[in-house]
C-alpha cells in the first residue's frame, strides 16, 4: 500500500502552487446550496478574495449588475461551503462562480487595487473632501485609519455640488452595505492590505496591559501573536488584548479581544496581570504579516468540530495533512500511547465557525496548530526554503545553499554544462528559452540536481531526462523577449536538503522592492573564461528598468525584464549562467525573481545583466504546469 504522504506526493506534483489550488472562474454558473454568508462586492474577483479569507468558504457565486434577477441580488457575493468541495451547478445568465484561493500560496493576498467605474459602494460616510483624482481619493482612504472603501464623484458628475467629492467609508464587515449603479462616479478599496498605508504601525506588544474600548470580536487563540495576526486581517480591529492561560477567570483564558475606537487609538491602558495588548499591523508600510499561523504548540489540545482522523508520523506531518485538506482549519496530534501505532499517532483535523479553536486545553499529551493553507509559501515541506544566508565575500557556494539550482547538460556525444535552471515543482524546472536554441532534441539533455561540484559528475551520477520542453509561444531570439521555458521531467524528483523547489513570486510582487538578491551559476567568471566546477554565488542589487534602459540604447527593456548589477561592474552573470536563478529573500523566504537571460559582455561597467521577470509569467507557468499535471494525474491513476 502507498503510505499517505507518498500518495499525496504523486497527486500534488506541483504542490507549491497547484495542489488544491483552483483558479478557474465559471461564467453563467451559480452554485446551489452550501450558503455560509452573503455580502455585496463589486466584482467576482473581489468576491473570490472574500471567500479566500473566510474560514469556511470554499466556493462562491457572484451576480453582477447585469444579472436579470431581483435588484437586491445584483452585486451579491454568495460564500459557500461543501463537504465534498463541490456543489451542483445551475445555469444562470451573467452569474460567475469559482473557488476560494485557499492553498493557492502565491495568489493569496487581501490586496485589491481595482477601481470600479460607474458604481457607488455604500457604507458609513465618515469623511468628505474635494480631491483632483480617483487615485488621490484612494490614497486618502489608504491613509485614513478607519477607511475601508471609497466613492469618488468625477468632474462629469451631474450635480455640480458633489463633483470631485471623495467619500471615505467603512462598514461592520469591511464590504459595502449595498452597491448602486450611478454614472460618473468611481469606487474602490483601501490599499492598506497591499502594505501601502503611510500611517505606519506599532510592532510592540505590551505585557500586563489591557485596553478597554469597544470589542468588535472575540476569538480563542494560543498566544498574542496569533491574536495580532487575526486582528490584522479582521475588517474592524485596530488593536487587541489577549488574556493568557494564567488569567484568573477560567472562561476568559486564551480569549483574544479584537477592538476599535472612534479616535483610532486605544484609551489609556490599564495595568492588568496576565494580559498582553498590541496593535493591528494593517497600517504597516511595505510589508504585512502572512495571514496564517505556522507555529506548532506542544502540550495543548485545540478543540473544535472533527473533520477527520488519521494516523500520521509526527506533528508536522499532521500539520501537512491538515494543510492539504482544504476544509481543515487546525489540528491536534495526540501522543497518548493508546492513540499511537508504531511511529504514527492520531491526527485530528478540525474546524469551527470562526476558524479558531472553540477551546484550548493545556497539560495534554498532544500538539496542536493551524492549517498552512493561507500561507503564501504554502506547504512548509516544499518551498519555504529558509536556507541561511552565509558569509558574504566568498564566491564558492556550499552544499544545500541553493537547493533549487540545477545544471543542464547536453551530450552530443561529449557532455558539457550548457545552462542553469531552477526546480519549481517535483517535475518542473524553469529556465531560459534561449538555452534550447538549436538544441530542441529531448534525448541529448541531462539534468543534474543536488550538485555543487561539476567535476564530481561521473557516468554513475544520476540525472533526470526531459519529457517535454515548453518554450514560451512568444519567445523571440532577435528581441530577447519572453526568454522563458519550462522543462517537464520524465520522473519526479525526490526532494532532499540538496534538491528542492524555490517559491515563485506572486503577480502582486511585480512591484515588490527586493533588497537581498543573489545570482548563482557555474558560468564563466570572466568574459573569456571557462565553466567553473564549484557553483558560484554573487550578491547583486536590482537596477530600476528606466536606469537599465539608459545602459542599453539599442534594445528595448520591457516590463517583462528585470535588471541587476553594480554600477561599477564586476559582478554579473556570464556565459553558462543562462537560465539560472536570480533569487531574492523576502519576508524570510527565497523567491525566484528572475531567470538569467542576456547582457552585453559580463560584469562590464554600466552594463547590468538582464533577467526574465518571473512575476510577469506566473499565470503562464501555472497554466502550462496545471494543464499537464492534470494529464499526468490521470495517467498515474489509470
Ligand atoms: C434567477 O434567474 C434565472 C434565470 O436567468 C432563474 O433560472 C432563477 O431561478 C432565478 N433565481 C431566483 C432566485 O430568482
Ligand atoms: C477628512 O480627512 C482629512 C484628511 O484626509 C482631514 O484633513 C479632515 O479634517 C477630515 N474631515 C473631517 C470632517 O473629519
Ligand atoms: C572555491 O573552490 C575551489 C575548488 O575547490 C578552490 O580552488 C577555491 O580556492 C575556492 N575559492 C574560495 C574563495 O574559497
Ligand atoms: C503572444 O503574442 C500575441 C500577440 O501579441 C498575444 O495575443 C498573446 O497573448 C501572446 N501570448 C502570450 C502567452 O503571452
Ligand atoms: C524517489 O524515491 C522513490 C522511493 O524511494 C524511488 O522509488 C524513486 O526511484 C526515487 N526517484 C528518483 C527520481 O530518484
Amino acid at each position: 500500500m502507498v503510505p499517505f504522504s507518498q500518495a499525496a506526493y504523486f497527486i500534488c506534483l506541483f504542490a507549491t502552487v497547484s495542489c488544491g489550488c483552483r483558479t478557474q472562474l465559471y461564467p453563467n454558473v451559480f452554485f446551489r446550496g452550501g450558503d455560509v454568508t452573503a455580502m455585496y462586492t463589486p466584482s467576482a474577483r473581489h468576491c473570490q478574495v472574500m471567500c479566500t479569507f473566510h474560514p469556511r468558504c470554499l466556493l462562491f457565486s457572484f451576480l453582477p449588475a447585469s444579472s436579470p434577477n431581483g435588484t437586491d441580488k445584483r452585486f451579491g457575493c454568495f460564500l459557500k461551503d461543501s463537504v465534498t468541495g463541490a456543489l451542483p451547478r445551475v445555469p444562470w445568465t451573467g452569474a460567475i462562480s469559482g473557488h476560494s484561493l485557499k492553498q493557492c500560496g502565491h495568489r493569496i493576498s487581501a490586496c485589491h487595487r481595482d477601481i470600479y467605474e460607474g458604481i457607488d459602494m455604500r457604507g458609513v460616510n465618515f469623511n468628505v473632501s474635494k480631491v483632483e483624482s480617483v487615485e488621490e481619493c484612494q490614497k486618502r482612504c489608504t491613509n485614513s485609519i478607519h477607511c475601508k472603501f471609497f466613492t469618488y464623484a468625477r468632474q462629469t458628475f451631474h450635480d455640480a455640488e458633489y463633483r470631485n467629492n471623495c467619500l471615505l467609508k467603512h462598514s461592520p464587515t469591511g464590504t459595502p452595505t449595498s452597491i448602486k449603479v450611478i454614472e460618473n462616479v468611481a469606487s474602490g478599496f483601501s490599499l492598506k492590505s497591499c502594505a501601502l498605508s503611510e500611517i505606519g504601525c506599532h510592532m510592540n506588544m505590551f505585557q500586563h496591559t489591557a485596553f478597554s474600548d469597544v470589542d468588535v470580536a472575540r476569538v480563542i487563540t494560543p498566544d498574542a501573536f496569533v491574536c495580532r495576526t487575526i486582528c490584522t486581517y479582521h475588517p474592524n480591529c485596530l488593536f487587541f488584548t489577549f488574556y493568557t492561560n494564567d488569567w484568573n477567570i477560567e472562561s476568559e483564558r486564551n480569549v483574544c479581544l479584537l477592538k476599535t475606537s472612534k479616535s483610532g487609538t486605544p484609551s489609556p491602558p490599564a495595568p492588568q496581570e496576565n494580559t498582553v495588548s498590541g496593535y493591528s499591523l494593517l497600517t504597516c508600510k511595505r510589508t504585512l504579516p502572512e495571514p496564517c499561523h505556522s507555529k506548532v504548540y506542544a502540550g495543548v489540545d485545540f478543540e473544535g468540530e472533527e473533520l477527520s482522523v488519521s494516523l500520521v508520523k509526527g506533528a508536522s506531518g499532521c500539520q501537512e495533512t491538515c494543510t492539504k485538506m482544504v476544509r481543515c482549519q487546525f489540528f491536534t496530534y495526540s501522543l497518548l500511547p493508546e492513540d499511537c501505532q508504531g511511529d504514527k499517532c492520531k491526527c485530528s483535523l478540525r474546524l469551527s465557525l470562526d476558524g479558531s479553536p472553540t477551546r484550548i486545553t493545556y497539560g495534554m499529551q498532544a500538539s496542536s496548530g493551524y492549517s498552512l493553507r493561507l500561507c503564501r509559501s504554502g506547504d512548509s515541506s516544499v518551498c519555504t526554503t529558509k536556507s541561511n544566508v552565509r558569509i558574504m565575500g566568498g564566491t564558492n557556494s556550499s552544499w544545500g545553499e541553493w537547493p533549487w539550482q540545477v545544471s543542464l547538460h547536453v551530450k552530443l556525444p561529449a557532455q558539457s554544462h550548457v545552462c542553469g535552471g531552477s526546480i519549481i515543482g517535483g517535475r518542473w524546472v524553469l529556465t531560459a528559452a534561449h538555452c534550447f536554441d538549436g538544441l530542441t532534441f529531448l534525448d541529448i539533455w541531462r539534468i543534474y540536481a543536488g550538485i555543487l561540484d561539476l567535476s564530481e559528475i561521473t557516468v554513475e551520477t544520476p540525472f533526470s531526462r526531459i519529457e517535454e520542453i515548453i518554450i514560451h509561444q512568444n519567445y523571440s531570439t532577435t528581441e530577447n523577449t519572453n526568454d522563458i521555458a519550462l522543462i517537464k521531467l520524465e520522473v519526479p524528483l525526490n526532494y532532499t536538503e540538496f534538491q528542492k523547489p524555490i517559491c515563485l513570486p506572486s503577480e502582486d510582487d511585480t512591484n515588490t522592492i527586493y533588497t537581498n538578491c543573489w545570482i548563482t551559476g557555474w558560468g564563466y567568471t570572466k568574459e573569456r573564461g571557462e565553466i567553473q566546477n564549484i557553483l558560484k554565488k554573487t550578491n547583486i542589487p536590482l537596477v530600476p528598468n528606466e536606469e537599465c534602459q539608459k545602459r542599453y540604447r539599442e534594445y528595448k527593456i520591457t516590463k517583462q525584464m528585470i535588471c541587476a548589477g553594480y554600477k561599477e561592474g564586476g559582478k554579473d552573470a556570464c556565459k553558462g549562467d543562462s537560465g539560472g536563478p536570480l533569487v531574492c529573500k523576502h519576508n524570510g523566504i527565497w523567491h525566484l525573481v528572475g531567470i538569467t537571460s542576456w547582457g552585453d559582455g559580463c560584469g562590464r561597467r554600466d552594463q547590468p545583466g538582464v533577467y526574465t521577470k518571473v512575476a510577469e509569467y506566473v499565470d503562464w507557468i501555472l497554466e502550462k504546469t496545471q494543464k499537464r499535471d492534470g494529464q499526468s494525474l490521470m495517467k498515474s491513476t489509470a
